[in-house]
């Protein structure tokens, strides 16, 4: 067997599958089997099982040629289409080659063949990523959202991802217990949502993060979504709010519709003290009109009820309000790691790398008040260093002369905010000028 007829055939079989059974929805197909199908943010049946398709969807870039040895296919020349002339022996074929569990993956064919495997249809379904989270689907319900050109630009401070373009996992991510805890609690949340409702509960599926920059709050966010394998929908509340002053309101509210309309999904907003420092102010009346709309709409969605998990972060948590704190549920604090976790977080940064006399302990206890995010730029310099003498191989000695460099570096940064002398450090030379915000 080549694996590319086994991927032809069972592609062709789950399109032919689906074409017949009216009861099966974009969501039982498998995500790569959707891609050559979506038009305008829709599937329609039939789908058309052509050499085209077929390559898009499998990958095999010549369909045809890998099953024209099989007995029960042909090739219409005219319409490029891949037939089976006899489906009850394309069945046979394919059931005697495929394992159970690479059926489940396929909620199509699992529907089909539920009775002759022990494979459950109800799981497969669970488990496969729905229509809704494509990319596809996303960029079409997007293009329908915001189709004018300053419609456009608000784009532009949305940033949707979908959960395919997620690399962050949260086993790249150094978690307190607190964290943990919270994060599980979440998980399970959203896993008996309906049980949630029947019961009454609604008010949960509101987190604030707090936390200096760097401490993870970003990372976890989208290490959630990938995990949940929901979309998630980024705002930068600063961003929001600085460019289309008239218009501002209106894109919070479509920031929210389109959150729901994305559902379930995680809603990020960053940057969430920006609230209150606009209340304090005296700023134009539309931001504040749009902060009062934020607020608002944040009331009004709900995890059980819209399916959208709000997230809030802030660098600031002194300067946010009582408004802004009620509105959330639960308060997941990000401190600076312990040195523990910073022993943990470089051995995690450093998993792919050989590094000679590598104790991450005592490098933990150098860095004192340093951030994820900062002991990924010491290990950046580090990595850079050792390039400039030709070496890809670290030591330890490297790692600890980078920790010093970044100190030295840190404090003429402080420097420079106290005394708001920028151009001393351009005249140094190669300072980065801000690591933090990623
Ligand atoms: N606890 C942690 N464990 C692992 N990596 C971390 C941790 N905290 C921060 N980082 C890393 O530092 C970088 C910046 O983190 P980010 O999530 O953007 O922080 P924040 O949003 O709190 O400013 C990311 O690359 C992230 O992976
Ligand atoms: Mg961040």
């Amino acid at each position: 067997m080549t694996d590319s007829d086994f991927a032809v055939v069972e592609f062709v079989l789950t399109a032919l599958t689906y074409n017949e059974d009216d009861e099966l929805d974009p969501d039982d197909l498998p995500p790569a089997y959707r891609t050559p199908f979506w038009s305008e943010g829709a599937i329609e049946r039939p789908l058309a099982v052509t050499v085209d398709t077929v390559a898009k969807a499998t990958g095999v870039s010549h369909p045809w040629e890998a099953v024209s040895g099989l007995m029960f296919t042909d090739y219409d020349d005219f319409t490029g289409e891949i037939q089976f002339t006899d489906r009850s022996m394309a069945d046979d074929w394919y059931l005697d080659r495929v394992r159970d569990d690479d059926l489940e993956e396929n909620p199509v064919l699992t529907a089909a063949y539920e009775g002759d495997r022990d494979v459950s249809y109800t799981r497969a379904r669970e488990n496969n990523r729905p229509a809704r989270a494509d990319r596809a689907f996303i960029d079409a319900l997007l293009e329908e959202y915001f189709d004018d050109d300053e419609e456009d630009e608000m784009l532009d401070l949305v940033d949707v991802r979908a959960p395919e373009e997620i690399e962050m996992t949260l086993d790249d991510i150094v978690l307190t217990g607190e964290q943990e805890g919270e994060i599980q609690k979440i998980v399970k949340a959203i896993e008996h949502r309906e049980y949630l409702a029947n019961i009454g509960l609604r008010e949960i599926g509101k987190l604030l993060f707090v936390g200096p920059p760097g401490t993870g709050k970003t990372s976890v966010a989208r290490a959630l979504a990938s995990k949940l394998g929901l979309p998630s929908v980024e705002v930068k509340l600063s961003m929001i709010t600085s460019q289309y002053l008239g218009e501002t309101a209106k894109n919070v509210e479509k920031t929210f519709e389109v959150a729901k309309r994305l559902s379930p999904c995680i809603l990020f907003i960053d940057e969430f003290d920006f609230v209150a420092k606009t209340r304090a102010s005296d700023e134009h009346a539309a931001i504040k009109r749009a902060v009062n709309t934020l607020l608002k709409s944040i009331d009004e969605v709900s995890l059980i009820r819209d399916e959208v998990l709000l997230i809030g972060a802030t660098n600031h948590p002194d300067q946010l309000d009582a408004a802004a704190w009620r509105r959330f549920d639960e308060i997941v604090n990000f401190p600076k790691p312990d040195a523990p976790m910073r022993a943990d977080i470089l051995e995690i940064v450093t998993r792919d790398m050989e590094i000679v006399d590598f104790e991450p302990e005592e490098l933990a206890e150098l860095t004192e008040g340093l951030t994820g995010s900062d002991l990924r730029l010491v290990l950046r310099e580090a990595v850079l260093e050792a390039l400039t003498e030709e070496r890809t191989t670290l030591t330890q000695q490297d790692l600890v002369d980078a920790v010093a460099d970044f100190e030295e570096r840190d404090t003429l940064k402080n420097l420079d905010m106290i005394e708001g002398d920028h151009d001393a450090l351009v005249a140094g030379g190669s300072f980065d000028n801000d690591g933090h915000d990623h």
